[in-house]
């Protein structure tokens, strides 16, 4: 996957069009490594953007079922939108079959059934949150996972933070912060891992 960088973003060139993707040249680089070495079986992404992320997640793990969740993508056709904050665009027949692209408000009470059926899905998940609002997303979604499970925030520390996140993480432990932070600064996710049965699982 030919990739360009500029400041701040990463810019996929995908069959000869450049994709965006909203993450630092360490981002792309250290999700794939993680989601190569822990396969989860489910990965879901809060935030489709102009669908760069989605491509490199794809690409890390195309067996995985990944749902990619945005308000402002529309889920038909051969060119699934152009987002309004920007002019590239992505074609659904970039993604294989196990990409699912699921337009809804992840921040709504009622959950979208895309992402109903993501999280009842059987195996090991990964619950990327990057969307509008890091905090509300991960005091949302962290209790619907099980144990073994991961869940990242990114734009770590500037839109989520150890003071945002507490009372969300009970049963999760910090995975693989060290390495975070031997990356160093430019490195913008953090992960948690599930070590115990999370709250909506363990009640219902
Ligand atoms: C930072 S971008 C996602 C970047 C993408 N993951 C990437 O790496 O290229 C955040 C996205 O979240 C979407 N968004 C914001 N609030 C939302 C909400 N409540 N529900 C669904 N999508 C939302 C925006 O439309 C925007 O496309």
């Amino acid at each position: 996957m030919p990739i360009g960088e500029n400041a701040q973003y990463k810019s996929i060139v995908h069959e000869g069009v450049v994709v965006t993707a909203t993450q630092t040249p360490e981002d792309v680089v250290f999700l794939q490594e993680l989601i190569r070495k822990e396969r989860p079986a489910v990965i879901v992404e809060l935030g489709t953007f102009m669908g760069g992320l989605t491509l490199a997640l794809h690409e890390a793990a195309p067996e995985a079922r990944l749902y990619t969740c945005d308000r402002l993508v529309a889920t038909e056709g051969e060119y699934v939108t152009t987002h309004p904050h920007g002019s590239h665009h992505y074609r659904r027949d970039w993604y294989g079959s196990s990409v699912v692209f699921c337009r809804a408000d992840v921040l709504s009470e009622t959950m979208a059934p895309e992402l109903a059926e993501a999280f009842a899905l059987p195996g090991r998940k990964l619950v990327l949150c990057d969307n509008g609002h890091k905090p509300t997303e991960l005091r949302m979604y962290a209790p619907r996972l099980r144990r073994g499970d991961i869940i990242g925030v990114h734009d770590w520390p500037d839109e989520i933070n150890a003071a945002a996140v507490e009372g969300s993480l009970d049963n999760y432990e910090p995975f693989l912060w060290d390495l975070c932070e031997e990356v160093g600064p430019g490195l913008l996710w953090r992960f948690w891992k599930a070590i115990a049965p999370c709250n909506i699982l363990r009640t219902t």
